[in-house]
Formats: structure tokens, sequence, C-alpha cells
């Protein structure tokens, strides 16, 4: 099938890439010249496990191209998919224009289409619902009629995306016509060859669904944060806790650690965007506020107990950071827990020597020259007063503590997810402070 991608970024890229290798033929369009250059060059443009090996084979077998010409792109295409950004705006809303903008685009071109093939446009992009229809209208008003518009929500979590694009749990489709769905079957089909569904109902559920699913996950991260507080003052542990909870089937084990805030290009927005559509619709979902709450206060629990320890005086410390992205496997910084912690140590008057595997170039574009950036996990330790994890990376897991320990001048790790036990650091003799456990004073 021939397919166009509007919008060549996490989902666009992941997404194209994924649909080449099934034998598609696809083109990726996007207006951002550098990036375009750099894909042209057959570089890939983000950090994704998995994706430079089918990225590769598909530009070698010609089955992947890359423009910025959207009318080209939407001629030669049966299905295009539209996965544009839809950013919070100063409402909270997701704000459309470069989906309605794109939308508004491809009417004039179809208009001018002296073929007048029949074009399916889907909607990958989170968006409110009622969106499908705000994309249709504005194709039509421009005269053309030969065209459906489809929600496909997408699922897929950076750091694994490749994985969950090719096997994804479930395909979510809105339509309204037995011909798109026929269409959407047969691109999906080989994605769930194992037999997970291909869910089909109408726009406006499809739309809900990805909100709803979202803004869950957000809520149950929360859940468990709000719970890792109580729990260090009760004297509880919190991983004990989520063990005794996760193993019982009703609840499952997963999305249940308790750490520094959810962040990313997602959960914040989703919820937001959510909470705005609710009170639109007169059936405010105040438990999503609640949460939007509680996880702004959970980015800040580091530092209160960085200055618990050092009585309020933290002006010329260092510290050593392990991790900026907001979660591992990315580089990924936006609404990053990291950024935030940063700029409140640095008000303080502390220094930050910072490392995390992937995400370096993304955090010089938040945090400029305000810190440090070192080659790796060691360097960022050097001079350093104490040691700050904000990211679970695989490497941090079972470093040399004895080494840490000779490293770090005032002997003490503030761990935002929870790392390491108690008992190692009770063991390595080091001052241990993490989220919904009993500090380790030594
Ligand atoms: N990132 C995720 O993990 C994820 C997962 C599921 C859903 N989503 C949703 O998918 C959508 C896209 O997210 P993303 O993370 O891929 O965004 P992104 O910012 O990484 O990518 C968007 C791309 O669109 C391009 N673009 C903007 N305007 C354009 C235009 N007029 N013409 C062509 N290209 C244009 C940008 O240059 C950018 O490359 C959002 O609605 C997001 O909420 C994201």
């Amino acid at each position: 099938m021939n397919i166009s991608i509007i919008g060549t970024g996490y989902v666009g890229l992941v997404s194209g890439t994924c649909f080449a290798e099934m034998g598609n033929n696809v083109i990726c369009v996007d207006n951002n010249p550098d990036k375009l250059s750099k894909l042209r060059n057959a570089q890939v443009t983000i950090y994704e496990p998995g994706l430079e090996l089918i990225f590769q084979r598909s530009i070698e077998k010609s089955r992947l191209s890359f423009t910025d010409d959207l009318k080209s792109a939407v001629e030669k295409s049966d299905v295009i998919f539209l996965c544009l950004p839809t950013p919070q705006g100063e409402d909270g809303s997701a704000d459309l224009k470069y989906v309605l903008g794109v939308a508004d685009n491809i009417g004039a071109i179809l208009k001018a289409n002296s073929d007048k093939e029949f074009k399916i446009i889907v909607n990958k992009s989170t968006v409110p619902v009622g969106t499908a229809q705000k994309v249709s209208n504005e194709i039509s008003k421009h005269g053309v009629n030969n065209f459906d518009v489809v929600s496909n929500p997408e699922f897929l979590r950076e750091g694994f995306a490749v994985e969950d694009f090719m096997k994804p749990d479930r395909i979510v489709i809105g339509a309204s016509n037995e011909n798109s769905f026929k269409t959407m079957r047969r691109i999906y089909e080989p994605f769930v060859r194992q037999g997970n569904p291909i869910l089909e109902m109408d726009t406006a559920s499809a739309e809900v669904t990805k909100y709803a699913a979202n803004s869950y996950l957000a809520m149950r991260i929360t859940y468990m944060n709000q719970l890792a507080n109580y729990c260090e003052k009760a004297g509880a542990n919190i991983d004990l806790v989520r063990r005794g909870m996760g193993t019982d089937n009703r609840i499952g084990r997963r999305f249940l650690f308790a750490g520094i805030g959810y962040g990313g290009s997602c959960f914040p927005k989703d919820v937001n965007a959510l909470i705005k559509t609710s009170i639109e619709s007169e059936s405010e979902m105040t438990l999503l506020s609640e949460v939007n709450r509680v996880n702004k206060l959970q980015k800040l629990v580091l530092v209160t107990k960085v200055l618990d320890y050092y009585k309020g005086d933290i002006d010329g410390k260092t510290f050593g950071v392990w991790g900026l992205a907001f979660k591992p496997n990315t580089d990924d910084m936006r609404e990053a827990p990291s950024v935030v912690i940063i700029n409140e140590i640095l008000k303080y008057g502390a220094k930050v020597k910072a490392y995390d595997p992937a995400a370096m170039e993304a955090a010089r574009f938040d945090l400029k020259d305000t810190i440090e950036y070192c080659p790796d996990e060691f360097a960022a330790l050097e001079g350093s007063d104490a040691l700050l994890i904000f990211t679970e990376w695989n490497e941090f897991r079972n470093p040399p503590l004895a080494e840490i320990k000779s490293k770090i001048k005032d002997n003490v790790i503030f761990d935002g997810r929870n790392l390491f036990t108690p008992e190692q650091m009770k063991q390595h003799g080091i001052n241990y402070f993490s989220i919904g456990r009993k500090p380790v004073l030594i």
C-alpha cells in the first residue's frame, strides 16, 4: 500500500519505518529542514532501540523516503497518517493548529488533484474528542468529498517504540464506514498475527480511548507516589507494599513504581487536555486535577530531602547527577523532572555535573550552560559532594558502590528511582535517601 506520514517525529518516524518494514511504500513528510537533511542522509533522528536496523533496511529497499513536499506525498498515497504535534495550549487544551493547518493544506491539494482518487486521512496524533470531525470540516470546506477521516490513536512507549509498534497490545480504529475499516485492517493485520485485537469503534470513542489510557496510567503512578510519601512517614517500605499489591491479579504489576513524578511528551499534556475537554462537556474529571497537582509536588520531593539533609544550605555544594531524560531508553527531555529539580537546586547556589546515556544533547537545549555536562557517570562524581539519581537507566543499576563512595565527598546519595536497596547502602556505609523507604543514615 502507498502510505504517507505527515510529521516525522517520534511517532511518525517509528510508524513510517514499521509500515515500510511490512512492505508498504512510505513517504515521510516533515517541515523541519535540519531533520529532513539528516533523514535523507539515512541518519535516524531519535534515540529508539531497534529502529536503526529496520530504518536502514527500508531505505536500502527504497520503501522509505523523506520529503517536505506535502502535495506529491498526498497525491502518491492511498492513506495519509497525521503524526503531528498536539502540544498543550495556554489554557491546558490540546493545540490543534498543526493538525488543522495540515488538514486545510490537504483539502487544497485534493481539490487540485485531477485524478480524484479516494484518500483516507488517519489521525494518529493524540487529539480531543471531535477532532476527526474538525479535520473533515477543514478538508471539505475546499469542496472535496473523495476522502474519509479515521481516528487511530498511537499507544507506543518511547524507549520501546519499535517493539510496541510491531507487536501492539491492540489497535484502535475509529471510523464511520466499512471501506475505511477494511483498509485499516489491511494495514494493521501484519502487526497482530498473534491474535491481539483490532478494535473498531466510532471516532469519538477512539479519541477518548487514548486520553483515558494515558490519564489512567498517570493516575496510577501518582497514586503510588503519594502512597510512597505516606509509607515513609508511616515507617513502611513502598517496594514491599508494591509487591504486595501488584501480585493481586486485579491490580497487576506494571506502572506501580514510585519515583519523582511522571513527565514526558504525553502524560502531562494528555491529563491536562482531558481535564479541559471534560470541563467543556460539563462533566469535569476532578480526579485528574488532583493527579496533576500531586505530580507537580512530587517533582520536588528530592529537593526537600536534599535541603533537609543540608539544613537548608547547599550554597557552593556540587551535585553529581545520573540521568536527565524523563525515563530510561529515550533522549526525550520534555517535562522531565530533572529540569525542575536542577533549576530548583541551582537557585540555592549549588552546582550540577550531569550525565545521561542518551539525553545530553536534548538537555543542553533545556538547561543551556547552567550545568556541567560529563562524558560518563563517573566523571559526574569527580569533585561532587553528593549523587542525585533522576533516571533509572539499566547501566546505573549495579555500579561499583565502593568507587562511588570514594568519590562523593559528603558520602550521600539521593535516589529518585529506588535503584538500590537500603541494605546495600548500609553494607557500603553510604547515607541514602530514596522514595517511600526509610533513609539510611550512617
Ligand atoms: N512521543 C510519544 O511517545 C507519543 C506516543 C503516542 C502518541 N503521541 C502523540 O503523537 C503526536 C506526535 O507526537 P511526537 O512525539 O511524534 O511529536 P514530535 O514533536 O516528535 O514530532 C512531530 C513532527 O511533526 C513535524 N511537523 C510539525 N508541523 C508540521 C507540518 N506542518 N508539516 C510537516 N511536519 C510538521 C515536526 O517537525 C516534528 O518532526 C502527538 O499528538 C503526541 O501526543 C506521542
